[in-house]
């Protein structure tokens, strides 16, 4: 009989122990023998009540736990840096092994943690810290193991989706979607980290770090959000051939690796372009299996204690077999961040310019000046001798067309450079 404890009775927490409850029978098939919970913490106890459990089982006392040498497996789900980093190296150091869903966590402490568990011969375990219900860490480092992967395509957050799925089909503006996703409770009431693309960051440092062997911080992520997406980017993105998406993406090149989280005009005909509302999914290419895709539900009680369940009842099967450890860090080499800069991309540029003659030889002459050619150039509504340009570029360097963006926006033929979006998947 394997013993765990569960840290935290909130969303994730309430979910594995029902999960529990709800499966046990198959959950002990499957991991080799029972796994019996031996304590349930959280600073509210009567959140744990309201699960039913045996008031012997109820703490909110860490050292209730850490003290405890019956209890095999932590599983930590009360979220954030601290104390949550203390009290997962503090149970490692007592031998324990350890199951998380925390992204803030790992993608801030990974290192240590992961040095830790090496330390202490036990295990970590993280799959539900990246797109809740859907598995990709464990296929990344077992099932794809033997690809060199060239690229991952997140959609890592559901709040975005949902936000950027309701623009679209409803014309409306992001602050009115905002406002009834936080009503309905897709949204946080400070929506900060989804909306500014954090969220996404912190999952696609995870994912790199995996997927190209060398650590990727928060800190290595170049990061935009949505809030700066307009229903007339939606409408241009649509009549192009496009649809927007918040993109978490992670890649390697010349050695470096390179991730990024900003909007992206994707083609209709992505396979992501089709992953809607709350659902999140993730892209790879790797130079074996070719392309693939893993779609779910990035997040939810059920979902998320699904992938926690996996962890555990693997680490089980880890401890039954005395092979804890087995997959470690997989950061084996030190790769330097890729900068933005010199990301080669084509763009959408939509300006504000004045409607006359020999206006667009001047604007193109200044993107030609710095490399910069256009695809696609489309002039819309023109009012008070204004005209909307719609621009497409060829592939360009992000270094120059941020060069080219600074001289027009001095020029006095531009009123207003509305909003620059980059294309994927083209
Ligand atoms: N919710 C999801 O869909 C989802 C998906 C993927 C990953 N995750 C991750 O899963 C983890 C848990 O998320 P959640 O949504 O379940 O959070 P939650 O609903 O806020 O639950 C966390 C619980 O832990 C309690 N707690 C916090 N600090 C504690 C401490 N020091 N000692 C004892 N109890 C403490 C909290 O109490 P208070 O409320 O009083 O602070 C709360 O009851 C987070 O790392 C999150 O990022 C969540």
């Amino acid at each position: 009989m394997i013993k765990i404890a569960v840290l935290g009775c909130g969303t994730v927490g309430s979910g594995v122990v029902k999960l529990l409850q709800q499966n046990s029978e198959i959950i002990a098939m499957r991991a080799g023998e029972p796994i019996q919970l031996k304590w349930v913490m959280d600073i509210d106890k009567d959140k744990c009540r309201a699960l039913g459990i045996d008031e012997s089982l109820i703490t909110d006392q860490f050292a209730d736990i850490v003290n405890d040498k019956e209890v095999d497996i932590v599983v930590e789900l009360i979220g954030g840096i601290e104390p949550a980093f203390r009290f997962i190296t503090d149970a490692m150091s007592q031998g324990k092994h350890i199951v998380t869903a925390n992204k803030d966590l790992i993608a801030v402490k990974g290192k240590e943690i992961f040095a830790a568990a090496e330390a202490n011969h036990v295990d970590f375990y993280f799959e539900a810290s990246v797109a809740g219900g859907i598995p990709i860490i464990a296929p990344l480092k077992q099932s794809l193991a033997g690809n060199r992967i060239q690229q991952i395509i997140g959609i890592l957050n559901g709040t975005t989706n949902y936000i950027l799925t309701k623009m679209s089909r409803e014309g409306r503006d992001f602050n009115d979607v905002l406002a009834e996703a936080q009503q309905l409770g897709y949204a946080e009431s400070d929506p900060t980290a989804d909306v500014e693309g954090l969220d996404a960051a912190r999952k696609i440092a995870i994912l790199s770090s995996i997927a190209f062997n060398s650590r990727v911080t928060l800190d290595d992520v170049y990061v935009e959000g949505i809030s700066k997406i307009t229903p007339e980017d939606i409408k241009y993105a649509d009549e192009l051939g496009f649809i927007i998406k918040l993109l978490a993406i992670g890649q390697e090149r010349d050695g470096k690796v390179q991730t990024r989280v900003h909007p992206a005009f994707l083609p209709k005909n992505h396979p992501l372009a089709a992953v809607n509302d709350v659902y999140n999914a993730v892209f790879i290419k790797g130079d074996a299996v070719g392309e693939i895709m893993h779609f779910g539900r990035g997040a939810g009680q059920m979902p998320t204690a699904s992938s926690v369940m996996g962890d555990i009842i693997e680490v089980v099967r880890n401890v039954r077999q005395h092979t804890n450890t087995r997959i470690g860090c997989t950061c084996y080499e030190e790769k330097p961040a890729y900068n933005i800069d010199c990301l080669e991309a084509q763009f959408y540029i939509r300006m504000t310019v004045t409607d006359r003659p020999g206006v667009l030889a001047g604007i193109a002459g200044v993107f030609g000046d710095h490399n910069v050619s256009l695809a696609t150039v489309l002039q819309k509504t023109s009012q008070q001798n204004m005209a909307e340009l719609i621009l497409i570029t060829h592939e360009v360097k992000e270094k120059d067309l941020r060069d080219s963006l600074i001289v027009l926006q001095e020029m006095p033929i531009v009123d207003k450079i509305n909003n620059v979006i980059r294309l994927e998947g083209v």
